[in-house]
């Protein structure tokens, strides 16, 4: 990492990511979004024909992926910190084969070791500054040939100023955030006992002549 882009991690962000995404939720689902949006249908598209045994989500919001996922895996467990998001999530997702948890990604996780052979994480780690530590985690909690996907805003739009945001009242609050460059993806995979399977760049209808929306990792160990 490096280049002036990423701030001190102080205890202060990590309570307004926490609040932030409190407040969000309110309006996660209905408020304009191209880049959830676009996730959705990256996510679908990647694992579309796969079925898993345990599926762990790391950072599933308002679980706009969750139903997916709970259809491609026998048994899907969901984390979060924020109670706001999750609390959405519940009340959405219907499926009897769902777990949710409040869990923050940046401590040790409520996860067994090799328990599971898929892992998602979508549009989370621009929030999460220690990339390293979630791929050790990730490593512990897989099993042997289990599959990571992350989708992360790419860092082009992070370069532009972009980041996770959303309007109240008139009133913009922009999330926390810390830019990652492809390597400090791929370094941190590869540091840590993971193969880069597929690295997709990819764009919303309506990015035409724009930087790549969204960057899409699938790593196995
Ligand atoms: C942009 S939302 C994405 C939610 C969902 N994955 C989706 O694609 O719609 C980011 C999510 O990451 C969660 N998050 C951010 N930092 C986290 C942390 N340290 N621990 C747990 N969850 C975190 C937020 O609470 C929020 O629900």
């Amino acid at each position: 990492m490096g280049y002036g882009y990423n701030i001190k991690p102080l205890l202060k962000d990590f309570m307004n990511i926490q609040k932030a995404y409190n407040e969000w939720s309110l309006s996660y689902d209905s408020d304009e979004n191209l880049t959830r949006d676009l996730d959705q249908n990256v996510l679908r598209q990647a694992l579309a024909n796969l079925y898993f045994t345990s599926i762990l989500e790391i950072g599933c919001g308002t679980g706009k992926n969750t139903s997916f996922l709970s259809r491609i895996g026998e048994h899907v467990h969901a984390l979060d910190f924020s109670e706001g998001m999750i609390a959405k999530a519940r009340e959405k997702v219907a499926a009897g084969n769902v777990t949710f948890s409040m869990a923050d990604l940046t401590k040790k996780w409520p996860c067994k070791d090799a328990d599971y052979d898929l892992i998602v994480c979508n549009l989370v780690l621009e929030h999460i500054e220690d990339l390293p530590f979630i791929f050790s985690e990730a490593f512990r909690v897989l099993q042997a040939r289990g599959k990571f996907l992350v989708n992360e805003l790419h860092p082009f739009r992070q370069y532009e100023g972009k980041k996770a945001r959303f309007n109240r009242d008139e009133k913009v609050t922009e999330i926390p955030a810390f830019v990652h460059h492809i390597s400090d993806f791929t370094n941190a995979a590869s540091q840590h006992g993971f193969t880069l399977v597929k690295l997709d760049e990819r764009w919303h209808a309506a990015d035409q002549n724009k930087p790549p929306r969204i960057v899409s990792f699938l790593f196995e160990k």
